[in-house]
């Protein structure tokens, strides 16, 4: 049942210790988030991770890429698990690393050496390693504008990847015009731009985040009529339209921290995952809170970590059989961390 699979993980967490360190991502369900020992941004828990040296066992209660980068900051002496291996990511496999050394090279011909890859913490370790090794850095939502900021002083141009509209977004934030951002299709192998090629500033790989893209100027509008007082804020993952339409925009952490300082009685739609959308509805009664997408949005692959699955991950670790260990090789690791580095530095 339920209270005993609860009882059991309370055993195992006491049992366990300081050893036992569980990072839980905010769109994680509340069965899981009720035993994390921090919840975060995915900015957040890299930092966690990276300053927790006390901890042998890294349970990673998010998804995979989030886990791999865990594993990329913590000490050979400290093992990170993932609960479901098949917690994935639906825009990290937009970017795979065969389709981005082919980019590149394409680009290489184009623009020479002005190009400067910038990676969203949402992708493979192969793609960060690519990144590290070209000089360029990792971005997390919390920290795209400095990232794109500082991209521009190293380079003329840069390669964001994979989510177009966290590109877009922020570079449209920062004053880069639309018409000078391309597309690179991984699909064709081809840039699609709506200017001189000499013009162009930001190539935008074509990935997308389905959950965030769940959100529409229809939702938007619809609101408007039906509930004018309320204020709209969305993650940037959302398309540059919905961005544009809406009140506000920031990361999970910003939305978590804007809604948490508004006033009583002030009105909200947010447009993001459902578990997180549900839990700040649940801890603010005083305010009226809906999903921008009546049908809510969840995150499929985020889901897949639930009690069950936790509890296996830790039955794991005090068998001391083997779990679902996640490691990235110390050749492609050495590379992302540059690239995640570089980040962390800045952030
Ligand atoms: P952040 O946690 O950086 O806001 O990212 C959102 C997301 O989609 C995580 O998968
Ligand atoms: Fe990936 Fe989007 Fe799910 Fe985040 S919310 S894990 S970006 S599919």
């Amino acid at each position: 049942s339920i209270e005993e699979m609860e009882a059991r993980i309370h055993i195992i967490k006491k049992q366990l210790g300081d050893e036992l360190f569980i990072p839980g991502h905010h769109y994680q369900k509340d069965e899981v988030i009720q035993f994390a020992d921090a919840v975060g941004d995915s900015l957040q828990l890299a930092q966690v991770a990276a300053a927790n040296k006390r901890a042998k066992h890294i349970v990673f209660c998010g998804v995979h890429f989030m886990a791999e980068t865990a594993d990329m900051l913590t000490t050979r002496e400290q093992t990170v698990y993932l609960p479901d291996m098949r917690a994935g990511c639906s825009m990290a496999d937009m970017a795979n690393i065969y389709d981005t050394e082919r980019a590149w090279e394409a680009l290489q011909q184009l623009f020479g050496n002005t190009i400067i890859p910038l990676t969203y913490v949402n992708s493979t370790a192969a793609i960060k390693a690519f990144t590290g090794k070209h000089g360029g850095a990792c971005v997390t939502s919390s920290n795209a504008k400095t990232m794109v900021e500082w991209a521009f002083t190293q380079k003329e141009r840069l390669l964001f990847l994979p989510d177009q509209h966290l590109g877009r977004n922020t570079a449209y934030d920062l004053g880069v015009p639309l018409e000078q951002m391309a597309i690179w299709n991984p699909r064709t192998n081809a840039l699609e731009a709506n200017c001189a090629i000499e013009d162009v500033k930001v190539i935008l790989w074509k990935g997308h985040c389905s959950v965030h893209e769940g959100f529409t100027v229809k939702h938007i509008e619809q609101l408007r009529q039906s509930r004018p007082n309320m204020r709209i804020i969305v993650h940037p993952e959302c398309s540059r339209e919905v961005v544009a339409a809406s009140d506000d925009n920031g990361s999970t952490k910003y939305i978590v921290d804007t809604i948490e300082a508004a006033p009583a009685g002030s009105q909200w739609a947010i447009g993001t995952e459902m578990n997180l959308v549900k839990r700040i509805i649940q801890q603010h009664p005083d305010k009226t809170i809906i999903s921008l997408n009546e049908n809510m949005c969840p995150c499929l692959t985020m889901n897949r970590i639930d009690l069950p699955h936790l509890l296996w991950s830790l039955e794991t670790i005090v068998a001391q059989q083997e779990g679902n260990i996640i490691t990235v090789d110390e050749q492609t690791a050495e590379l992302a961390r540059l690239s995640l580095e570089r980040m962390l530095a800045r952030a």
